[in-house]
C-alpha cells in the first residue's frame, strides 16, 4: 500500500469528519481564536533543551521512532533530539526521510515486515550500540468504514497495531538491557469516540491504547515502561492537504471541539512523548495521555453554554 493510496483514503476522512462538523456546528457561535494570516503560526510554547545539557533528559539514550518522516513524527523526533536522545527514523516514504535533519539516523523499513523490523533493532545496536525507546507512530488512515474490504481492514491493523506489537517483543532485549526502556505507541482520540465512516483507524487505535495496558504489565519485570500519547487534531499532512494548507482556517474549524481552541502542533506531541520516554516519567506506566487540547474532556455541549438554550426564545438554532 502507497502513502498515495493512504493519503486517498485520508481524503475520505476530512469529508466524513465534515459531515460530523456540520452537525456540530454550534447553535450559537463557538468562541474562536483570533484570525491569523494563511500559514502564519500562533504563538506555541516549545521548550528548549540543548541536547546533552544537564537538563536534557535523554541524554545518551537511543531512539527509534517508526513513521518519524511525517510532520508529526518529525515533532517527535525534534523532540527527542532536543532532549539528548540519537534518533533513528524508519519509514517507508523515501521522500520524506530524505527531508530529516542531519543527524538523524534514517530508515527505509516497512513496519508490517518483521525480517525489516529485526534488521532495524539490530542496526540501532550496530550503529549506536543500544536502544532505549520505542515510539510507535507509523500509521494509515485506509479505511472504508462499513464497506472496507477484508484485505484493507487486515492492513490496516497490521500496520497500525500489529507492527507496534512485533516491534517491541523484537526490542524487548536491547529495551531491557540498560534499565532505561520505555515505548510510547501514538494513539488516537479516535480511540474512544465514534467518528461516521470511519472504522479500521479508530478501532485500529482504541487497541492499540490496550496494547499499551497489555505491553506495560507484561514489560514491567524488564523494567521498561508503555504507554500511549492520543493527540487529537494535529497539524499534519492529512490536514494540510485537506485545509489546502490553510493553518488558520484549520484552527477555526478545530476550535469548537478543542478547549485550546485550535489544533496541535507536531512539536507539541513530541513533547508529551519526549517525556514519556525520559525518566521524568519513571514512575509512568500503562497510562494513555491525551495530547489534545482538551478534546477528550470535552462533552457534546463543546466550548458554547447550552443552558442559555434552553429558553422558550432560544430553543431553535438562530
Ligand atoms: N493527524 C492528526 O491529526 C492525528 C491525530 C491523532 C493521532 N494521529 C497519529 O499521529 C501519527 C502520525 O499521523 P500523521 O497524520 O502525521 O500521519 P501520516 O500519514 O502523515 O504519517 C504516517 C507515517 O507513517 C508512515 N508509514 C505508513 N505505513 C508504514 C509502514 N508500513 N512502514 C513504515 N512507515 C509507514 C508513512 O510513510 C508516514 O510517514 C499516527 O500514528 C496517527 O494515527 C494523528
Amino acid at each position: 500500500m502507497s502513502r498515495v493510496t493512504d493519503i486517498t483514503c485520508a481524503w475520505r476522512i476530512p469529508a466524513a469528519v465534515g459531515r460530523a462538523i456540520d452537525s456540530r456546528q454550534p447553535q450559537r457561535a463557538a468562541p474562536r481564536t483570533r484570525r491569523r494570516r494563511r500559514g502564519s503560526e500562533p504563538p506555541v510554547a516549545t521548550p528548549h533543551t540543548a541536547p546533552g545539557s544537564p537538563g536534557a533528559s535523554l541524554a545518551g539514550r537511543v531512539a527509534l521512532v517508526t513513521g518519524g518522516a511525517t510532520k508529526i513524527g518529525q515533532g517527535v523526533v525534534e523532540a527527542l533530539a532536543a532532549q539528548g536522545a540519537a534518533v533513528v527514523v524508519a519509514d517507508i516514504d523515501d521522500d520524506a526521510l530524505a527531508t530529516l535533519p542531519p543527524g538523524v539516523d534514517a530508515q527505509h523499513a516497512d513496519v508490517t515486515d518483521d525480517d525489516a523490523l529485526a534488521a532495524l533493532v539490530a542496526g540501532c545496536l550496530a550503529r549506536h550500540g543500544r536502544l532505549d525507546v520505542v515510539v510507535n507512530l507509523a500509521a494509515t488512515y485506509l479505511d472504508d468504514g462499513a464497506t472496507t474490504s477484508r484485505s484493507d481492514w487486515l492492513r490496516g491493523l497490521d500496520v497500525n497495531l500489529v507492527s507496534a506489537a512485533r516491534l517491541v517483543e523484537l526490542a524487548r532485549g536491547p529495551l531491557a538491557a540498560h534499565g532505561t526502556g520505555a515505548v510510547v505507541n501514538v494513539t488516537s482520540i479516535s480511540s474512544s469516540v465514534a467518528q461516521t465512516g470511519r472504522w479500521v483507524y479508530p478501532v485500529s487505535k482504541a487497541a492499540l491504547v490496550q496494547l499499551t495496558r497489555l505491553q506495560a504489565l507484561d514489560l514491567a519485570g524488564d523494567g521498561i515502561r508503555v504507554n500511549s500519547v492520543s493527540p487529537g487534531w494535529t497539524w499534519s499532512h492529512v490536514i494540510e492537504e485537506a485545509s489546502a494548507g490553510d493553518l488558520a482556517h484549520a484552527d477555526d474549524v478545530a476550535s469548537a471541539f478543542h478547549m485550546l481552541g485550535r489544533l496541535g502542533r507536531p512539536r507539541e506531541v513530541g513533547e508529551v512523548v519526549a517525556f514519556l520516554a525520559s525518566d521524568r516519567a519513571s514512575v509512568v506506566t500503562g497510562a494513555d495521555w491525551a495530547a489534545d487540547g482538551g478534546y477528550s474532556a470535552l462533552g457534546p455541549e463543546q466550548r458554547t453554554p447550552a443552558i442559555p438554550l434552553l429558553a422558550p426564545d432560544r430553543t431553535t438554532a438562530p
